[in-house]
């Protein structure tokens, strides 16, 4: 099929490009012209694994391309995917600026049958929304359906190219966008993955659930590491036992320093506001939330008792490993290591801090504010702790030996539970985790 997809971020440049790999022609619009220039010139844009070689390929073979101008590109397409941002407005609600521009633009230049998908993560009522938004610009027939996706980052390819569902929700009988649909996912979902078609409302809902449900899971396994701070139980014992149980299931079952990212800070929010606009207090997200919040400082407060104040931490330096919001990406946005970082700051601490990805995007947030390092041990030059933020596998076994000469004074806060609390005490190192 001939597809134009409308926003080349995280989710629509790993769209296009796994539609390309599987035949389709797609062309991947930007509005933002060193974007498109960069992909053009071959380079890529973010860090995901496996994206850039099925771009290079794609684009070698004429199937994939980069372009600013969507009103071409619309034109003549089967599909077009809105895959914008939406992020989040000033009271909460899910900014749908960009979705709505997008679909007056998508009115004014289809010039046959198309279908247009909103990809993005959207409330419910949007797709009801960009419809009557096309159809204000054009006389031409088109059906409105809502995809949402659900890959990870991280792992974004293969969540694209073997997904556990797909998703499609359209109108009651529109069996011609439906058939489309289900031709275009058929290569996804030759290994079983069910193709679930909903009405509009459910597809739209059901994103938000599904994110609300994991950072529920973070924040209720955040704290009962707390509550076995409090009463000297080992949360991976715990973690281990309950995880077991079938109907539980060990995945999004460890705590940290909170969730972050662009999705789930910004979903949660968005269900609680789609929620109260509607007269309905959705008491447990509220919690989520708050739970999540106060989680991403705790490793602070951590530090501050260790040495004995806030006022014992300005001069000092720690260094930080890992500043993505998780490993595998180099996106920062909402990301625990932005709040860690600006309260140490605060104090007066001062910072070194590594990432395998997201140095660069670390530069543009701080600035010089902070030391940011080539390698992971540089940061830990002359710092008075390590604080270790992202889970990344390059941190999972360093050289402790190196780590303790390195390091002013041999103090780990782990703010992801990656080493053994008992290991670290044999390695004369004082030792801080999560619920241990
Ligand atoms: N990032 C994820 O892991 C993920 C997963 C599932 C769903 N989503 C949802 O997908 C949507 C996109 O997320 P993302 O992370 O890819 O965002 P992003 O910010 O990485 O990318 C959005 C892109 O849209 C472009 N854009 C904005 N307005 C435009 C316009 N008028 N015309 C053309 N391009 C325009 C921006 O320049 C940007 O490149 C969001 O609704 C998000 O909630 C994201």
């Amino acid at each position: 099929m001939k597809i134009a997809v409308v926003g080349t971020g995280y989710v629509g440049l790993v769209l296009g490009a796994c539609l390309s790999e599987n035949g389709n022609t797609v062309a991947c619009v930007d509005k933002d012209a060193s974007k498109v220039a960069t992909l053009t010139a071959g380079r890529m844009t973010i860090y995901e694994p496996g994206l850039e070689e099925i771009v290079r390929r794609n684009v070698a073979e004429e199937r994939l391309r980069f372009t600013t101008d969507l009103q071409a590109s619309v034109k003549g397409s089967d599909i077009v995917f809105i895959a914008v941002g939406t992020p989040q407005g000033e009271d909460g609600s899910a900014d749908l600026r960009h979705v709505l521009d997008v679909a007056r633009l998508i009115g004014r230049s289809i010039n046959r049958y198309t279908v247009i998908v909103d990809k993005s993560t959207v409330p419910v009522g949007t797709a009801a929304r960009v419809k009557a938004t096309i159809a204000a610009e054009t006389g031409q027939p088109f059906s409105v359906v809502s995809n949402p996706e659900f890959l990870k980052q991280g792992a974004a390819v293969e969540d694209f190219m073997k997904p556990d569902r797909v998703v499609v929700g359209v109108e009651p009988g529109d069996e011609r966008a439906e058939r489309m649909m289900r031709e275009l996912y058929a290569p996804f979902t030759r290994t079983g993955a069910p193709i679930m078609i909903t009405d509009t409302a459910s597809a739209e809902l059901c994103k938000y659930a599904a994110n609300s449900i994991l950072a529920t899971r973070i924040s209720f396994m955040n704290e009962i590491a707390n509550m076995c701070e409090l009463v000297g139980a080992n949360v991976d014992d715990v973690r281990r036992a309950i995880g077991a149980d079938r109907r539980i299931g060990m995945s999004f079952l460890f705590p940290g320093v909170g969730y972050g990212g662009s999705c789930f800070p910004k979903d949660v929010k968005a269900m609680l506001k789609s929620a109260e606009d509607r007269g309905y207090d959705f008491k447990i997200l509220g919690a989520v939330e708050a739970v999540n919040n106060a989680q991403k400082l705790r490793l602070v407060d951590k530090i501050v008792s260790h040495f004995g104040g806030e006022q014992n931490v300005a001069g000092r330096t720690l260094a930080i490993w890992g500043l993505a919001f998780k490993p595998r990406t180099d996106d920062m946005r909402e990301a625990p290591a932005i709040a860690i970082i600006e309260r140490l700051l605060a104090m007066g601490a001062k910072v070194r801090a590594y990432d395998p990805e997201a140095n660069e995007t670390a530069r543009c947030l701080f600035d010089n504010r902070i030391t940011l390092c080539d390698k992971s041990y540089d940061a830990l030059a002359g710092a008075d702790a390590l604080v270790l933020v992202t889970e990344w596998n390059t941190f999972r076994e360093p050289d402790f030996e190196k780590m303790r000469t390195l390091l002013r004074s041999p103090v780990v806060f782990d703010g992801r539970n990656l080493y053994s609390p008992e290991q670290m005490r044999a390695l004369g190192f004082t030792y801080f985790s999560i619920g241990r």
